[in-house]
């Protein structure tokens, strides 16, 4: 059976291990975008260089190449992601502006009604956040804030990434073992 394709896009909001956890265990063909601002953020936090994260990916194309495969209707996915999404890309995007590759694949997966997943970072929100999140949740996309669960009793910075990446990884139908799931002992 072939892999799952899913678009990741990472912009320059905190969190770049999200998108590094994503990376390294995700199981499909990730096509992978990175805006011109993530790279220092990634920099930063990770103390990892964008060319690792590129490393970690099947695909990868630059941001300024809006004439990239994934730019157009015609290119089938099964997900988009990005994360994390800044407050910046979330605003153009739910305004209908695709001026790079992240935006404009984004705004391809809405006309084309596939599944667009943003991961928000960024606390506390303004009225225009707000009113931009509710803008592109009528629109069909999904917005899954970096939000940890605490009833999971996290011991760990990783356990806490591990949870929010894997719920994403729900969201895209992609099976992981990352998130450690509500009684699940009660399974059968
Ligand atoms: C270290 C660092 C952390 C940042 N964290 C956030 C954040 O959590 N959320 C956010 O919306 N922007 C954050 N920013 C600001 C964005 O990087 C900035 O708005 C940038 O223009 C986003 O561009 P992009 O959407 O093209 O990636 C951060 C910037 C830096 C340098």
């Amino acid at each position: 059976m072939s892999e799952k394709n899913v678009i990741l896009g990472i912009t320059g909001a905190s969190g770049s291990i999200l998108a590094q956890r994503f990376l390294e265990t995700a199981r499909c063909d990730i096509h992978l975008v990175i805006s011109s601002n993530a790279g220092t953020v990634i920099e930063y936090e990770t103390g990892r260089k964008e060319d690792d994260f590129k490393k970690l990916a099947k695909h990868v194309y630059d941001d300024r190449d809006v004439a990239a495969r994934i730019s157009s209707g015609s290119f089938i996915f099964d997900s988009m992601v990005i994360m994390p999404c800044s407050m910046n890309t979330l605003a153009k995007i739910s305004s209908g502006i695709a001026d790079s590759l992240i935006t404009r694949a984004a705004s391809v997966a809405l006309k084309e009604r596939r599944r667009l997943i943003l991961v928000p970072r960024e606390m506390p929100l303004s009225q225009i956040a707000i009113e931009n999140m509710l803008r592109l949740t009528q629109a069909g996309a999904i917005i899954a804030p970096a939000m940890p669960a605490f009833y999971t009793n996290p011991k760990s910075v990783d356990d806490m990434v591990d949870f929010m990446v894997g719920r994403v990884m729900d969201l895209c139908g992609l099976e992981n073992a990352l998130v450690k799931r509500w009684r699940e002992e009660e399974r059968d």
